[in-house]
């Protein structure tokens, strides 16, 4: 067994140990300001990020750092309160370690959520975006090196990286609930700088509707693995140059908290309905 697969064995048992042999039906990565969710899990068993073997621990303000088990809409989830980003120093292959991990615990569905600067001009801020597809033209990727065969094949399709299947479902509960979505492109930057107004007049000229500093990586992964992925990014703020106003976390969380309940909502039912 190659040495990451052993420290993958070694954290996912940690995890069983911690919170129980009841598979996990669906995994969840919480993003910027949308992690309260995870507070709303009924019979959960929260896992510090620090007391897992080999797992990266989380840097930045509003990002709890735990895992999270427990049931929501009757399906039992494993949530990641707070990811590890790039842009906090960590190599591709560690932000993915937790989403790996999840797929070493059996888990096969993904649920990925972030918040996003909104290219689309059509769009406002607070705005939920089903992610149809994504952009990564930074030349890094979370596999490159020595293939993790136990997981998935070298060369895999990403044609499809965004459930259809989940989102025609996903929109379909949001209808139900009374909730509008978007649903559009996301284009990764690193971070942590936001984009300038030309980075930013370059992504829509590219068909992006979002941009933002996270979540690609993790997809990447999960497909390779192959798991179902479903990703909604919150549009937190209009992206740097369309609003005559500069941009800062604050706004990024201050959106986070407006919408959340509306959010998590939209989460639960999603959840419920998820075909597992
Ligand atoms: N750019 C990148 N990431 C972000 C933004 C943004 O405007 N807002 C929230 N996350």
């Amino acid at each position: 067994m190659s040495d990451i697969m052993k420290k993958l064995h070694e954290a996912a048992e940690y995890v069983r140990q911690m919170i129980g042999e009841e598979p996990v039906s669906i995994g969840m990565i919480l993003g910027s300001g949308l992690g309260d969710l995870a507070n709303e899990l009924e019979d959960s068993v929260a896992v510090p990020y620090a007391k897992i073997p080999h797992f990266p621990v989380s840097t930045v303000p509003g990002h709890a750092g735990r895992l999270v088990a427990g049931m929501l809409g009757g399906k039992r989830v494993l949530v990641m309160q707070g990811r590890f980003h790039f842009y906090e120093g960590y190599g591709m292959d560690t932000v993915v370690f937790p989403v790996q991990m999840m797929r070493v615990l059996g888990i096969r569905n993904l649920l990925v959520t972030n918040a996003a600067g909104c290219v689309n001009t059509s769009w406002q801020p607070g705005d939920l975006m089903l992610i149809s597809d994504h952009i990564k033209l930074i030349p890094d990727n979370p596999l490159r090196g020595i293939n993790i065969s136990e997981l998935g094949e070298r060369f895999f399709d990403m044609s499809t990286a965004y459930s259809e299947k989940l989102r025609a479902m996903a929109r379909e509960q949001a209808s139900k609930l009374g909730v509008v979505v978007r649903e559009g492109i996301y284009q990764l930057f690193t971070g942590p700088s936001f984009e300038t107004p030309a980075e930013v007049r370059f992504a829509r000229a590219c068909g992006a509707d979002a941009v933002g500093m996270s979540t690609v990586p993790e997809v990447i992964a999960a497909r390779h693995a192959g798991m179902e992925v479903l990703g909604i990014s919150c549009l937190t703020n209009m992206a740097a140059g369309i609003l005559d106003q500069p941009l800062n976390h604050e706004e990024v969380l201050e959106t986070g908290e407006r919408v959340k309940s509306t959010f998590s909502a939209l989460v639960k039912v999603i959840t419920a309905a998820w075909p597992v």
